[in-house]
């Protein structure tokens, strides 16, 4: 554990000469982050507050619960409403304090766990919110696993603090042992549930005094210093007494936030507070947005994109169709890297080696859209897709190409084999499966030399068979049969020109090739993978596909 003992006050240091100045003002203010967490932790609870200080939205309860009738802004899914998780990920913008933030939203069950990982690809932060009743959860472990594979700064908040909580000190082991990430508080709950008291900041040396109220929304707060008299009137002797030992405590251990460490997600800076009573969201909200960082620098095949560079570059990280049965099209969703976007700006898509104009492209607030003038490096976009782009893809000026390294696609872990029930209906089908395909919402491959009536599908969690069986019949009107397989690992065959029938196989080791025509194996175990390298000299097996 690391502790904080002073105040910082951090200018992120930017290279970028070429942009006019008010432009790279505007991308050094920019703070791009993702939020994640296990289910029912609160991570729609915090994402209203953070919008309520903005002004974003009016009122508190616009983000609704899941019991309710009434559901969050960043719900869009009919399936996600019923089941009460996040299914898709959502994009929002606002201004606070002169940085103009966008949150991304992640889906908060395992399942979708590949969809966080796509999404964390167009964050420079995430934010992990946990239940502090709970502490780190089974599904927070995988997709925190997924957020240390980006290497970006992690930020905790541990919520619930109004509720009965585990001790702080257990939280902070939690988060160290089983993520295996160091902690720093930066600020010391008093006490929990009915005795919550608010927290003591490290920063400040000041203490944030939470009086509870009966419906335990929006509580004021007020502060206190450890030698004001009133603190023990205020807290209970008991409650006093233990701060002052835990502060004294966790000041003398004396190590300094390195912010170098938060920057590589080695070091996870811990808020406590209360999303739902509104407690300590606008401190940690104010502390993040000074330690996270402006848009940084992005990886091309030929070395780094420059955000400040005055041409425009962009990568698609998600693509959705059918988002709203109202505007029942496709949008593909943009991280700009570099420069800025203009209305009507002509850009070249390098994997389609074409140049277009990007149409109507979008912010969105949920089900809200706005058509927008202009957006810069850091910022999300929405942009109609007529079915052209791809995960991974890049977009950029044409007198600047650049080529994004692409978006990895995870092995999936459940298989199915997928049919249709009416086959007078091969046309939606296959156009519905191949669309959400190509959202990366499921893998579809095919039988060697096999069409596409029958399909094999690849997915990451089992619930996204589900989403796969829902949206076939919501959006594309499209009855499937599906049967599960007892196949559980896949691997891509990264020999060139190597022909599957040839190799030496066990009898349930399965051939099959996905839609580019890339060879693969289904296995049923880890010793029918052993027993293939053995038998295949040369054989050369990757558990992703690099796209
Ligand atoms: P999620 O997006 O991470 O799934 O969680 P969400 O914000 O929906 O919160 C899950 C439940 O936890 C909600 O209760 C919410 O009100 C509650 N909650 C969130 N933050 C806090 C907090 O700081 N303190 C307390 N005591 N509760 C919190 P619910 O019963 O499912 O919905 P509702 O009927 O309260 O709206």
């Amino acid at each position: 554990m690391v502790f904080k003992v002073r105040l910082w006050e951090i200018l992120w240091v930017n290279g970028g000469r070429n942009l006019p100045t008010d432009n790279k003002e505007l991308i050094e203010k920019r703070r791009t982050f993702a939020i994640i967490s296990h289910p029912d932790a609160g991570k729609t609870t915090l994402t209203e507050k953070l919008l309520l200080y903005t002004g974003t939205i009016q009122l508190a309860g616009s983000v609704k619960g899941k019991k309710t009738d009434k559901h969050a802004v960043s719900d869009w899914m009919e399936i996600e409403k019923q089941r009460g998780i996040s299914v898709t990920s959502s994009v929002m913008q606002f201004n606070y304090d002169g940085y103009c933030v966008n949150i991304i939203d992640t889906p908060g069950h395992q399942d979708f766990s590949e969809d966080t990982y796509r999404t964390l690809m167009a964050a420079d932060s995430a934010v992990m919110v946990i239940d502090a009743s709970k502490g780190v959860e089974a599904q927070t472990r995988k997709l925190f696993k997924v957020c240390l594979l980006r290497d970006i700064p992690i930020f905790t908040f541990i919520n619930k603090m109004d509720r009965e909580a585990k001790s702080p000190y257990e939280l902070l082991e939690d988060i160290e042992e089983v993520l295996g990430i160091h902690t720093c508080p930066m600020n010391w709950p008093i006490g929990c549930g009915r005795d919550f008291k608010g927290v003591y900041e490290f920063a400040s040396k000041e203490i944030l005094a939470f009086t509870a109220n009966n419906g335990q929304r929006e509580v004021d707060t007020d502060k206190l210093t450890l030698d004001d008299p009133e603190l023990d009137d205020r807290l209970g002797d008991t409650l006093a007494q233990t701060l002052r030992d835990d502060v004294e405590l966790l000041e003398g251990a004396g190590d300094e936030l390195d912010l170098e460490q938060v920057r590589h997600g080695k070091l996870t800076p811990v808020f406590f507070g209360s999303a739902l009573t509104n407690f300590g969201v606008e401190p940690f909200l104010a502390d993040f947005l000074k330690m996270t960082t402006p848009p940084l620098p992005r990886n091309t095949v030929d070395g780094e994109v420059d955000p400040f560079d005055d041409k425009f570059s962009a990568f698609v990280f998600k693509i959705q169709a059918n988002m709203n049965k109202a505007h029942r099209d496709r949008i593909a969703f943009m991280r700009i890297c570099s420069g800025r976007y203009e209305k009507s700006m002509e850009v070249y898509h390098v994997q389609g080696d074409k140049k277009m104009r990007l149409s109507q492209p979008q912010q969105l607030m949920a089900q809200d859209r706005e058509v927008i003038e202009e957006a810069y490096a850091g910022d999300i976009i929405g942009v109609f897709d007529p079915g052209i782009f791809s995960i991974g893809d890049t977009v950029c000026s044409p007198s600047k190409k650049v080529r994004f390294e692409g978006i990895p696609t995870f092995a999936p872990e459940h298989f199915a084999q997928v049919r249709l029930k009416d086959t007078m209906k091969r046309k939606q089908f296959v156009k519905g499966i191949t669309q959400i395909a190509q959202e990366g919402a499921i893998q579809i491959f095919q039988n060697l030399g096999g069409g596409m009536e029958e399909v094999i599908v690849g997915v990451v969690g089992v619930l996204q068979f589900e989403v796969l069986e829902y949206r076939l019949k919501n959006e594309y009107n499209v009855d499937i049969i599906l049967e599960h397989m007892s196949y559980e690992l896949i691997r891509w065959i990264d020999n060139e020109g190597i022909d599957p029938k040839k190799l030496n196989l066990t009898s349930d080791t399965k051939r099959i090739q996905d839609l580019k025509g890339k060879h693969l194996l289904l296995f049923t175990s880890e010793w029918n993978i052993t027993w293939a390298l053995e038998h295949n000299k040369d054989l050369l097996l990757t558990d992703f596909s690099k796209n």
